[in-house]
């Protein structure tokens, strides 16, 4: 190798002192800029390179503490923090009712819904929450239609009573369940009938099995490698498309045949793509059966925790049917139970089945003293203001009775209590998931007696469930 000169040497030391003082000095300039952003965008902390704060913020979630991660940084920063999760390093988490409000109610002007990338693709393109303006709109109103609570009796009533009475045997010849898993299979039975005529679970096992799958997947934290839960998932959500495509075609060939289910009712009065049917149908079966069956099992289960609660309910519930006869519960009935509202209200606030939401700014975004920069997500953690002692004193006690001032249906309008969301993406299904559980908690208790087989806990960690899924006993009731 040739041998460097001495004004060689110097040179190449010229030109490096060049290179670090250009280097500094864009450093410097960013760093600035970035410093001007820092100072609006909430304060946090980014945690570590790639993984950010993901760690702690799931270890805090599968604690007996699920607040501790949000507490800490809350006491830190205040309620809207900066923090880096699921691999998106430009987030907010936010546990501030008053902004978690204004971001809800301005989906689609100033933020939008976006959920993250695995979530998304196993959704699908036309997943409601992955799509946004006119067809949204769309979808929401035809799906806030069908589930609007005047058409409760009429279309859910029958159906809800069959497949409630059915399990309800069969759970009697056995003895001993794992209420959970048989919620689970009640609502899905419920939800694969009303959506696309389909038999019950024990007679098309396949098919409810490889939505189960896709459940899982969606639920669990996605690592893709064959055979994981993620690739099972995304093999369940084809296979269900499938079947939507075979029922689709099914019914063309087939108009004489006489259908109540919502596959029908789309393919007479909506002019949509198969694909836009399937991601729809696929989104609906999930959103109404996974959180609603949870509640259902969660509302036993902090029954079962308060002996005071569970008595209250039960005597409504004997009243009910002692008045009633063997009449089917109308709807004054329903309206009439006052403190299974209660229980439901607490049920839904303590449980958090849907633990949080996600929006994106759509363009900069001030609100008191910072800004979210455009692009920037904003994760609105409805359980950490569920379980705040802030707003709920002694929050991990099941107390229905800190409802009792409440209108009955009426859902509470306080900022922090958003068990269904707010604004353009409310849940439509609000109505029939409170409908199922006061069904559900009637023929439930005044059925049967139980005891627990195991201690149980809720884990709120990836989303909140029961960590044994509530084994128990039944007794049947004279
Ligand atoms: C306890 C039961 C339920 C809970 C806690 C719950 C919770 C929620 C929440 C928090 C959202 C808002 C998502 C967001 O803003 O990004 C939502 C949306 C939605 N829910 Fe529910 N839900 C329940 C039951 C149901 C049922 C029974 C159905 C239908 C059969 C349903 C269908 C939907 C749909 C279609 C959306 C999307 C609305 C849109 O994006 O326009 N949900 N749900």
């Amino acid at each position: 190798m040739k041998e460097m000169s001495l004004l060689d040497g110097y040179l190449y030391w010229v030109l490096m002192g060049v290179i670090l003082s250009v280097t500094i000095f864009v450093w410097k300039i960013a760093g600035r800029t970035n410093k001007s952003l820092e100072m609006s965008v909430p304060r946090g902390s980014s945690g570590w390179p790639l993984i950010g704060e993901s760690i702690s913020f799931y270890r805090g979630l599968r604690s007996l503490q699920p607040r501790q991660f949000i507490q800490d940084h809350e006491n830190k920063y205040g309620p809207v923090f900066r923090t880096n999760l699921f691999g998106r390093a430009r987030m907010v988490i936010s546990v501030d009712p008053e902004f978690n409000r204004y971001v809800l109610q301005n989906e689609g002007r100033l933020f939008q819904a976006n959920y993250p990338l695995s979530f998304k693709n196993l959704v699908g393109k036309y997943g409601i929450l992955n799509v946004h303006g006119d067809l949204q709109r769309k979808l929401h109103a035809s799906a806030a239609n069908l589930l609007k609570h005047e058409n409760l009796i009429s279309g859910f009533m029958d159906d809800l009573q069959n497949v409630f009475t059915a399990a309800m045997e069969r759970w009697q010849n056995k003895g001993v369940i794992h209420l959970q898993k048989e919620c689970h299979k009640v609502l899905l039975n419920i939800m694969g009938k009303k959506l696309l005529d389909l038999p019950p679970y024990e007679d098309s096992k396949e098919i409810y099995e490889a939505f189960e799958a896709y459940v899982v997947a969606i639920l669990q934290i996605p690592i893709k490698f064959p055979g994981s839960n993620y690739t099972k998932g995304i093999k369940g959500r084809e296979a269900f498309i499938r079947k939507v495509e075979e029922c689709i075609e099914e019914r063309r060939q087939h108009p004489e045949v006489i259908r109540n289910d919502l596959l029908t009712k789309f393919l007479k009065e909506e002019s949509w793509s198969n694909e836009i049917i399937g991601d729809f149908l696929l989104f609906l079966m999930f959103a109404g059966y996974e959180t609603s069956s949870t509640t259902m099992a969660f509302a036993i289960k902090f029954l079962m925790d308060n002996p005071q609660a569970m008595k209250e309910l039960t005597a409504e519930h004997d009243s009910l049917l002692k008045d009633n006869g063997n009449r089917k519960l109308t709807w004054d009935n329903y309206q009439a139970m006052k403190f299974t509202h209660c229980v439901i209200k607490e049920a839904l606030r303590l449980g958090s089945a849907g633990q949080g939401v996600y929006r994106e700014a759509k363009q900069d975004v001030k609100f008191k003293d910072f800004v979210i920069p455009k692009g920037w997500t904003v994760y609105v953690v409805l359980v950490a203001m569920h379980l705040d002692e802030k707003y709920y004193p002694d929050p991990f006690t099941f107390n229905p009775w800190r409802w009792q001032n409440e209108s009955s249906l009426a859902l509470s309008e306080n900022p922090w209590y958003m068990p269904f969301g707010r604004g353009a993406r409310l849940c439509p299904g609000l109505h029939l998931a409170r409908f199922e559980i006061a069904l559900f908690l009637h023929n439930f208790v005044t059925k049967f007696r139980w005891e627990p087989i195991e201690d149980d806990r809720i884990c709120y960690f990836p989303v909140p469930t029961l960590v044994k899924g509530l084994p128990i006993r039944l007794y049947a009731r004279n």
